[in-house]
């Protein structure tokens, strides 16, 4: 039994049917009801409600599980703690080996998340359990695409003139199925995972203008006003923690390229990793082939 928390996700929505589709017993993990029937309807043995960050819950999420995929829950204050009693909790039930989702060059103590990632990693190192730790880049992402098709207007929340390499998620999840479905050889890695390339904002939107074949501007958004669309909130005073993170992330992206290296994600997929440009090009069919619908 393969236990998926943040089943929901970006990357658990593409994970879980890998996983299901190649025989694997899935329980996944996710937060709220909703989007659990989908879940069960897809082949899942087992479904999960709850927050992961609750006092005890994943003790009994864990119970009976071989292994564990660990996605902690995004922008959450208490991200570092919840993957420690992750960790100790998967160990206490005997559980085999434990994958963690971390992210990118964690040694970056300026980035909020990073930090924490990096605490959750030194714990799991030191945990005694069999692991596998994967060091995704920055998600290439749908909803990103979406007001470039729609307006021709592409939008970050930091400086235009800053490099990024990212990674297509779904590349992601194939390195996490092939991992869980063949721990032992996967046993003490640490995996960055990167696509190729390094690009600006204006590199970004050049590339999406050449595939959609309409004009697109880049532009960047302070990042208050991106995490209050992407809550769906007029103020972030109930959000202060997530407002640390976005405004790190800011800040440190003006300041610093956030690039990486695809040579380990190559090896691991057994091809070249997804380009931005395929990517957006397969967004775009989708796009296009949903509005026809
Ligand atoms: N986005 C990136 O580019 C990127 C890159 C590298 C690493 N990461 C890391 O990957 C992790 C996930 O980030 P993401 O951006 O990809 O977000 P995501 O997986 O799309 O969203 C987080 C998921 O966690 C679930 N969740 C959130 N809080 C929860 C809680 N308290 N209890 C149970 N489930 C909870 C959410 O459930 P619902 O579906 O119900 O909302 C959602 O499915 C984060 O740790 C992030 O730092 C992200």
């Amino acid at each position: 039994m393969i236990l998926v928390t943040a089943a929901n996700g970006n990357q658990g929505k593409l994970l879980v049917p890998r996983l299901v589709a190649a025989g694997a017993e899935v329980r996944a993990w996710v937060r709220s009801e909703s989007s659990a029937d989908a879940l069960r309807a897809a082949g899942v043995a087992e479904v999960v409600v709850g927050d992961l960050s609750a006092p005890g819950a994943i003790a009994a999420a864990v119970r009976g599980a071989d292994s564990v995929y660990y996605v902690g829950p995004a922008l959450h204050p208490d991200e570092t703690a919840t993957g420690v009693a992750a960790i100790d909790a998967a160990r206490e039930a005997g559980v085999q080996h434990f994958v963690l989702s971390s992210v990118l060059h964690p040694n970056i103590p300026e980035l909020v998340q990073h930090q924490s990632k990096l605490e959750i990693e030194q714990h799991l190192v030191s945990s005694g359990l069999e692991f596998t730790i994967l060091q995704p880049a920055n998600y290439m992402l749908r909803h990103r695409l979406v007001p470039a098709f729609e307006h021709g207007v592409f939008r970050l929340s930091w400086s235009l003139d800053r490099r990024q390499s990212m990674v297509d998620v779904d590349d992601v999840a194939e390195v996490a199925a092939s991992v869980l479905l063949d721990c032992q050889s996967h046993a003490s890695a640490t995996y960055e995972l990167v696509g190729p390339g390094r690009f600006t904002a204006h590199d970004l939107a050049r590339i999406i203008a050449e595939v959609t074949g309409r004009e697109v501007e880049a532009e960047q958004i302070d990042p208050d006003t991106f995490l209050k669309a992407a809550l769906g909130v007029e103020s972030l005073d109930a959000f202060p923690y997530q407002a640390r993170v976005l405004r790190a992330i800011g800040a440190r992206y003006s300041s610093h390229d956030f690039v990486g290296n695809p040579h380990v994600l190559s090896w691991l997929l057994g091809r070249e990793p997804t380009t931005f440009e395929q990517f957006v090009r397969r967004e775009h069919e989708a796009y296009r082939g949903a509005a026809h619908v």
